[in-house]
């Protein structure tokens, strides 16, 4: 095993979904130095043009898809086998948060997008991945992401979200189950609190100083200091790691 940062991932293609979003762009970065070959998977074509346009290396592809429409998934997944030579990874970012500061507010719409593009497209989309690289035969990588909300239900007026994100561990455990003996890897990121839209969007100013302050390292994290956790696992240093859901909160979360 060559001991470099990304080791393995020279010559590999991977998707990131979520890719134009505050860790997303970190991700796709991140991947791209390691000489990976990535394609960025988000809603708007002339974002994803602006991030490919400054990666280094490649090929790389940014390809526009609303993942919700599970009919769309096949051609991500098949064109990332043709245009970057092969599936390895799939970094899975796409998600939705919609605060609803009370239960009562909480609509059918929103318990429907935030559970069918976190969770719904979450599954069909890492099946696919998984079934071309089964068909690949030479293992695979994928990674889901979580959030501290499986673990805490939630704060701020997120409970569907986090809901979403239990579903999400579940389902991982399950897929590793599932491709463990194709030596393809599924494991969850499960972030605290990072510096992003997502996080600062309608969130209130006394429940962010109140997340600094329950975060032992006391601070809300860069999207920097996520990215490096999931290139990590798809390197060859996390080959025996699968199920995992690892947690990276500045201790805000302890397990
Ligand atoms: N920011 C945080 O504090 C935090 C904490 C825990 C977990 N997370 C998780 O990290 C991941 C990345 O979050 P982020 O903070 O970068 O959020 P973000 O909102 O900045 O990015 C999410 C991206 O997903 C894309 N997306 C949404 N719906 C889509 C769809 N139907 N099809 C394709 N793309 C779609 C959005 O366009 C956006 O670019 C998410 O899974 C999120 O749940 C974030």
């Amino acid at each position: 095993m060559a001991w470099s940062v990304g080791a393995g991932l020279e010559g590999k293609g991977v998707i990131v979904t979520g890719a134009t979003g505050g860790i997303g762009q970190a991700v796709t970065r991140a991947f791209a130095t390691t000489g990976a070959r990535v394609m960025a998977v988000d809603l708007d074509q002339g974002r994803l043009n602006e991030l490919v346009a400054a990666l280094g290396g490649g090929p790389h592809i940014g390809m526009a898809a609303d993942l919700r429409d599970l009919s769309r998934q096949d051609a991500v997944v098949a064109r990332a086998r043709q245009e970057l030579g092969n599936l390895y990874v799939l970094a899975n970012l796409a998600a939705v948060l919609r605060r609803r500061n009370s239960l009562d507010e909480i609509t059918e719409d929103d318990w429907d997008l935030q559970q069918d593009i976190n969770l719904k497209a979450a599954f069909f989309l890492c099946r696919a991945a998984g079934k071309a690289m089964v068909a690949q035969g030479r293992g695979g990588r994928i990674i889901t992401f979580a959030s501290q909300g499986w673990w805490t239900g939630g704060f701020g007026g997120s409970v569907v979200y986090a809901a979403s994100k239990g579903g999400v561990v579940s389902m991982t455990r399950g897929l590793a189950r599932s491709f463990g003996a194709h030596q393809i890897t599924v494991n969850a990121v499960s972030p605290g609190q990072v510096n992003t839209p997502m996080l600062m969007t309608d969130l209130e100013p006394a429940v962010y100083e109140a997340i600094k302050q329950q975060t032992p390292l006391g601070y809300v994290a860069e999207p920097e200091e996520i990215a490096g956790t999931v290139v990590f696992l798809a390197s060859d240093h996390a080959r025996y790691i699968t199920g995992a859901t690892i947690n990276i909160s500045g201790g805000f979360l302890m397990y």
